[in-house]
Order: C-alpha cells, then structure tokens, then sequence
C-alpha cells in the first residue's frame, strides 16, 4: 500500500475538506506530453488552476475555448467556466482538447449536463477511479506508472463524455446516447426534471418493452443554467456514473 498511501489521503482530503486543488495538483501525471507542473503548494494560483492535475493541463497552445469560430455569439465553452458552482467539471471539459473543441463547435449542438462541486467531491470515488480496474489489477497497481496514469486519463475522459449529450435542444423523453456512449433520457416529473441513465445492456426480448430499462441513479437537474447558439448547460445535483448500465 506504500505506492498508494499518498492517493488514499489524497482522497479523504479530496471528500473532507474543500481543498479539492491538493488532490488534482498532487496527481502529477504527465503522459502525452512533457508539460511544466502546477506547483499547487503556490497559493498564488487560482482556485481553478489548482483544481486540475498537471496531467490534464491541455496540451499545446490552442485549447478548444481558444480557437475562433468567426461567429461573436457565445457557444457552450464560453458560458461554461462562469456557470456557477460547477468550475470543477467546467476545468476538467477543458483539459481534454477533443472535448473543449467540440463545446467550442458552433455547427454541432450539446447539451452539457454539468454536475455540482458537491456532488463530484462527494463521489464514492474519484471519477479517474474504475472499481474494476482495482478488481482487475489491485489497488497498488491500478493507476501505477505510465499505463495507470494512461488508465487514470481515459476514465476521466469517459467521466467528462458521459455528462455531454451530443443533440440541443434536448427532447423530453428521448433517448441520446453521450458522447461516452451512454443512453440517458430526461423526463419531467412534477416541477423537477429528472435524467435517467438507461441499461444498454439488456437484450430487447422477454416481451419487455423497446425502451430501454430505466436503471437506479436518475439525477435532479438543478437549473438550465444557460442557452447559446451551440447549446445548452444544465446543472446537475449528481453525476452520471458510468457503471449504473
Ligand atoms: C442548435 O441550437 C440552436 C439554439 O438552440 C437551435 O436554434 C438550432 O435549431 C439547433 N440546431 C440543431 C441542428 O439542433
């Protein structure tokens, strides 16, 4: 557990306190790139900087939020990192270029279902953690060397693409897969609106329904934070987690 001990304090620190900086900026990964790392020690750094593993710091110069579209309304990556209360989520759609480009594409819609700082801090698990990577290679191994960073860095990726839906507007009842591949759907129930991740996994026959099975882990949407011309941000009180299809 030697190897590991750091990241298993690093996790209480990350559901205990708010600094959740000290745990991204510790994971110090560098994987595609040779990329100068954050010193989170530095107080100096804002809190967004410090939210964000060197790691998933994007690589280049042009990071999606960068690259002009020749069109002044503002799309999906301007209005997403000042939406309140979700910066955590908001950095980390940063950090991956094919994400960020895509929230900056003016000629493909998204719906962007953006989870709630709380609700990221309070996971069971961080979102980079897999229980069956662990049940595959043990806890000391999982995110070990140059494969478990890699490992680390497509569940984030698969995180972040499970909350992006790739249609706007987003129809009441109708299934879309995410950009990760999972079926959600939303539905309206009294004032709330509710997304529902659905299995994708049962086979359409028994004489159940077309529709996919609804699954435990429906989330409230807290508010349609914004509209702009590529799409939409909603607020989320929990996350999508990918193992519940
Ligand atoms: C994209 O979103 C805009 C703004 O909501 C909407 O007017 C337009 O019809 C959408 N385009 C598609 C293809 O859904």
């Amino acid at each position: 557990m030697r190897a590991f001990g750091s990241i298993i304090q690093l996790i209480s620190l990350f559901s205990t306190v708010s600094s959740a900086g000290a745990l991204w900026g510790s994971l110090r990964y560098s994987t595609h790139q040779q990329q100068p790392l954050v010193s989170v020690g530095n107080q100096q750094h804002s809190v967004m900087d410090k939210l964000v593993p060197a790691f998933l710091k994007p690589q280049g110069s042009a990071s999606g939020g960068d690259l002009t579209t020749g069109d002044d309304r503002p799309v999906v990556s301007d209005v997403l990192p000042k939406t309140k209360g979700i910066n955590i989520f908001a950095q980390l759609t940063r950090d991956f270029d094919s994400i960020s480009s895509r929230l900056n594409d003016g000629s493909r819609n998204i719906t962007v279902l953006a989870p709630r700082n709380s609700a990221v801090q309070s996971l069971p698990r961080k979102p980079w953690e897999d229980p069956e990577d662990y049940a595959k290679l043990g806890e000391v191994n999982a995110y070990e060397g140059n494969d478990g960073k890699e490992r680390a860095r497509d569940n984030l990726r698969r995180f972040v693409e499970n909350h992006i839906v790739p249609i706007s507007p987003w129809p009441a009842d109708e299934e879309v897969e995410s950009l990760a591949g999972k079926k959600l759907k939303w539905t309206k129930e009294g004032d709330k609106i509710i997304v529902r991740p659905l299995r994708s996994d049962l086979k359409q026959n028994h004489g159940l329904t077309r529709e996919s099975q609804l699954q435990p882990g429906s989330i409230e949407v807290d508010a349609v934070a914004e509209k702009v011309a590529n799409g939409e941000v909603w607020v989320l009180n929990g996350v999508i987690d990918s193992k519940s299809g």
